[in-house]
């Protein structure tokens, strides 16, 4: 039987990648049974993306959402059971970044960021969580940061709601581990996606690729359900780019 794997963010970036790389993974001559189902908030991306996906034979669904809204969430979610009956594989990616002194972040940067990052995350968890425990079998990845546990200048807000993040995965998997469901908390140091905006040379030659980080995850998945990977540290090589 197919299994249904939800990524938010799947438009760009890092979880473009993981489209991809699950997408092959899926495609022509594997053993691997999946269907994709693409969220995002940008219908072009996601057109792309998924056509990108279909180039490797995984079959897909597109869904423009806005995960900060909790009714986009609850539609996301029902329109993903009545078509498929069960979500198998939650990649939690969708994120925003403001990075900014202390002194220059607003009101309106915490709103933002705190009602993707962590309420969206947190209501579509709980959501898909509710079926994986029903079928005692699933997997949810989160990719937090390493500015889950670490703290940059620029960062005030972003590492709240990462560290948020981490509290999140800490308490999901005291209930996963009592339905046989998988938990992995993804913590990418700086990797040159969509986010970063323009960066010089000079620091693009130091950062991870997308792609970097897309491979061990879905390879993650892949092993036998009976093992978990608990967590992924990525860092480029000569360490965190401390902004
Ligand atoms: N890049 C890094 O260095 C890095 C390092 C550690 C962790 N991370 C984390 O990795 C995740 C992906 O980051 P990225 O670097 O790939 O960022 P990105 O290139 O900006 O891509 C983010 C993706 O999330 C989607 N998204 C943003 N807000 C959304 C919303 N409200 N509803 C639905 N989709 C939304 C974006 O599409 P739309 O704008 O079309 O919605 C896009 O597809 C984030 O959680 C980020 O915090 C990134």
């Amino acid at each position: 039987m197919k299994k249904i794997i939800m990524i938010t963010g799947a438009g760009k970036g890092i979880g473009r990648a993981i489209a991809l790389d699950f997408a092959k993974a899926a495609g022509h001559g594997n053993n691997v049974e999946a269907h994709l189902v693409l969220a995002s908030r940008t219908q072009s991306d996601l057109e792309s993306i998924a056509s990108e996906c279909k180039s490797y034979g995984a079959s897909t669904d597109i869904f423009p959402m806005d995960i900060s809204d909790s009714a986009s969430i609850s539609r996301l979610v029902a329109e993903t059971l009545r078509l498929h009956g069960t979500i198998d594989c939650l990649v939690n990616n969708a994120g925003v970044g403001r990075f900014k002194p202390l002194s220059e972040l607003t009101e309106e940067d915490l709103d933002y960021t705190m009602a993707t990052n962590v309420k969206g995350t947190f209501l579509l968890t709980q959501k898909v969580f509710a079926v994986m425990e029903a079928n005692r079998s699933g997997h949810i990845f989160f990719i937090t940061s390493i500015a889950a546990e670490t703290a940059f200048p620029s960062s005030a807000i972003y590492s709240m709601s990462k560290f948020a993040q981490k509290g999140l995965v800490e308490a999901v998997r005291l209930y996963a581990k009592g339905c046989n469901v998988r938990v992995t908390n993804v913590m990418p140091g700086a990797v040159y996606t969509p986010m970063w905006g323009e960066v010089p040379e000079t620091m693009k030659a130091v950062m991870m690729m997308a792609e970097d980080i897309s491979g061990p995850i879905v390879n993650a998945y892949l092993l036998p359900e009976r093992t978990s990977v608990e967590e992924l540290v990525f860092r480029p090589v000569s360490g965190d780019i401390n902004e």
